[in-house]
């Protein structure tokens, strides 16, 4: 077990910057997710962590120890590639013993972990078959259960479920979070499905064009998003985003976006500064469970709408509203909307939840101010 640094990690492929000065500490133990688009580069920081890509820059420790130039057999890690990389010729328990092998253990004292390891994935009735015999469940199973064998320092993953099928993937995202904090061991996983991060993660990096823009827990990148590109990253269905113009209106600030305009809190302009932005072109951001629905406009309901598509799910109702060019989607528990139209065309009324308004800096993307129902992490801490 150990923990892992790196400093101003660096890698450039010819003139392109593939990871552009990544730094993070990652503590003993924990379980911390890179997450970003495809191409953004993961597996490119996830292989200059194994030493299977040389750094063009930086530096990376593992428990203490400079492991930036060493061959990655002298890295003591684990890891499970996308594709699995698994022997052919080998038989399911060839491949879990194979690194032990590597290492000079008795035969005896392989034995006994590899019927460990596969006894905690579930995979005993397999060890003597080979991976051509196996499902594509069963065949991350033995990925995994070779990764685990091992008394490595670090284990990494790069998108080890991408070939499983939705339910599957359900229900390993559970196995491996317990497996990950029963073992304890510091795990590095590569996903660019935000569910997964979300849902598993310790702490998640965003990642975007080689660079980091946030390292938080799952909670604080949800509430507290760095920027509109995070904000809109995380969350199904996504954030609402909206063009808007800063605006004073009758004793309130509004924040104009065509159509219609939203009366922004009073206390919360004041807490963000936001009085002298008047004039001034933002970005809007509020999740669709934020924006409840009515039938008539008025009071409760300010924003007069049509619905543009309805979509049940089930546990939830999903509508997307438009009320001139602008369009929003809403989240309600099927209970709360059971009495409004359903039809393409109903006319609908909607309401943004002040506490949880977003306002985005449109040139950089950078939060001018968070919803003020949002908490920081430290806050939590305090509490
Ligand atoms: N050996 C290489 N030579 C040149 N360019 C490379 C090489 N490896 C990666 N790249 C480029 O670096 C960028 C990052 O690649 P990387 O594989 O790390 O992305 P990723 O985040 O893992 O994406 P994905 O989600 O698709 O796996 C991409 O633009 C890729 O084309
Ligand atoms: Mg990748």
């Amino acid at each position: 077990m150990a923990d892992l640094q790196i400093a101003g990690l660096m890698k450039q492929f010819g003139g392109f910057t593939a990871v552009n000065d990544v730094n993070i500490t990652v503590h003993d133990g924990e379980f911390v997710f890179l997450l970003g688009p495809s191409g953004c580069g993961k597996t490119t920081t996830l292989r200059m962590i194994a030493g299977l890509e040389m750094p063009t820059s930086g530096r990376i420790e593992i428990a203490g120890r400079n492991v930036t130039f060493l061959r990655p057999r002298h890295r003591n890690i684990g890891m499970v590639f996308q594709d699995y990389g698994l022997y052919r010729h080998m038989t399911v328990f060839g491949n879990i013993a194979y690194p032990l092998e590597v290492r000079g253990l008795d035969k005896r004292a392989i034995a006994d972990k590899v019927g460990a390891v596969a006894k905690t994935m579930q995979i005993t009735d397999a060890l003597q078959k080979k991976p051509d015999q196996l499902s594509a469940g069963q065949l991350q199973r033995v990925a995994i259960a070779r990764m685990l064998v091992r008394d490595a320092d670090v284990f990494l993953m790069d998108e080890p479920m991408s070939h499983l099928d939705a339910q599957l993937r359900g229900q390993m995202r559970a196995e491996l979070r317990h497996i990950q904090k029963t073992v304890g061991v510091t795990t590095i996983f590569v996903t660019h499905d935000q569910l997964e991060a979300m849902t598993m993660a310790d702490r998640i990096i965003v990642m975007k064009d080689g660079r980091m823009l946030q390292f938080a827990t799952p909670r604080e990148i949800f509430e507290r998003p760095a920027t509109e590109f995070v904000a809109s990253f995380v969350g199904e269905p996504q954030m609402n985003i909206l063009d808007c113009t800063l605006r004073r209106g009758d004793g309130a600030m509004l924040a104009d976006c065509g159509p219609f305009a939203v009366t922004l809190d009073a206390g919360w302009v004041r807490a963000n500064g936001l009085a002298k932005r008047d004039g001034q072109k933002l970005r809007l951001g509020i999740r669709p469970e934020h924006v409840s629905v009515g039938r008539d406009a008025g009071e409760t309901h300010p924003v007069a709408t049509e619905l543009y598509s309805f979509e049940p799910t089930g546990a939830e109702n999903l509508y997307v509203l438009r009320s001139g060019s602008v369009q929003v989607t809403t989240r309600t528990s099927t209970t709360e909307t059971a009495h409004l139209g359903k039809t393409e065309g109903t006319r609908l009324a909607m309401r943004f939840d002040p506490n949880w308004i977003y306002l985005f800096d449109p040139d950089d993307g950078r939060t001018i101010a968070y919803a003020a129902a949002s908490r920081p992490d430290a806050a939590e801490d305090a509490a």
